[in-house]
């Protein structure tokens, strides 16, 4: 008796990839279009959080004097760190940097499709140990949560080396709202600025003398209980972990 097997149906998945690639792909029509601004209940959710709770203002540390060229040939990923807090205009520089790069860079922010920064801070002067969200426009860190420490800060981190970082930036964006405003290359569009917005906070934390890693971030699993990143109007997209040197030797 001939009975129906699921195999054809699994084998479909050459389809569905042929046919995500036909929808992200850009055209050169997709290009000239202008992109709408997107419905504001897509928005990202983080910023929102934060409203009406206390900011902790912070000055943006000066710009070092030694040239990208050289910054560039000594820039490593470095993922452990000297137990020495980072100073919160540092942070603030590190950050403002990323997003002020973001802002100049795409115009997505005016339609409201803006990179949002998260920052979980174990060792920073003057921010109590929390989760912070960064406003550049208000020169300061928002308390969202606490922080697990311990034993459930390791659960945070796929990789241990992580968990105890001094300061752990984290680029979420309004994967929603991106999708909106651009089709399935939203999302594409969205990693592209994670990145960019990522290494320029890498540079940025070289020049005043800290080192660092860009990494995966939080998991999100983590993550979702302690701030509103649901994944969708708020997703994580990449992360730069940061602090002083450990002392070589
Ligand atoms: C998008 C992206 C994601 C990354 N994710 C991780 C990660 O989760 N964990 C990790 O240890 N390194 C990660 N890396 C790699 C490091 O940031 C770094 O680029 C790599 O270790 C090379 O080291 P180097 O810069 O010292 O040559 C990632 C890099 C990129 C560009």
């Amino acid at each position: 008796m001939q009975t129906t097997s699921p195999l054809p149906a699994l084998l479909e998945h050459n389809e569905l990839m042929r046919n995500l690639q036909l929808r992200s792909r850009l055209d050169a029509a997709a290009l000239r279009a202008e992109p709408a601004a997107p419905d504001t209940a897509l928005r990202g959710t983080l910023r929102s959080a934060g409203e009406g709770k206390h900011l902790v203002p912070a000055g943006i540390a000066p710009a070092g004097t030694e040239p990208l060229e050289s910054l560039l040939r000594r820039r490593a990923s470095v993922r452990t760190y000297a137990p020495r807090p980072v100073a919160a205009d540092v942070l603030a520089a590190v950050i403002d940097r990323a997003a002020t790069f973001d802002r100049e860079a795409w115009h997505d922010h005016d339609a409201g499709v803006e990179l949002e920064f998260l920052v979980a801070a174990r060792d920073v002067a003057g921010l109590p140990v929390g989760l912070y969200l960064y406003s550049p426009a208000g020169g300061g860190f928002t308390r969202l949560s606490d922080l697990p420490a311990g034993d459930a800060a390791a659960e945070l981190v796929l990789q241990l080396e992580f968990a105890h970082a001094p300061a752990i930036v984290m680029v979420c964006g309004p994967l929603a709202a991106s999708l909106d405003r651009h089709g399935e290359h939203g999302h594409r569009l969205l990693l592209t600025r994670a990145g960019a917005a990522a290494h320029t906070a890498w540079l940025t934390a070289l020049d005043r003398g800290l080192v660092g890693s860009i990494f995966a971030g939080f998991l999100s699993s983590a993550l979702k209980p302690l701030v509103p990143v649901d994944g969708y109007r708020s997703a994580q997209l990449l992360a730069f972990s940061c602090g002083h040197a450990a002392q070589a030797g």
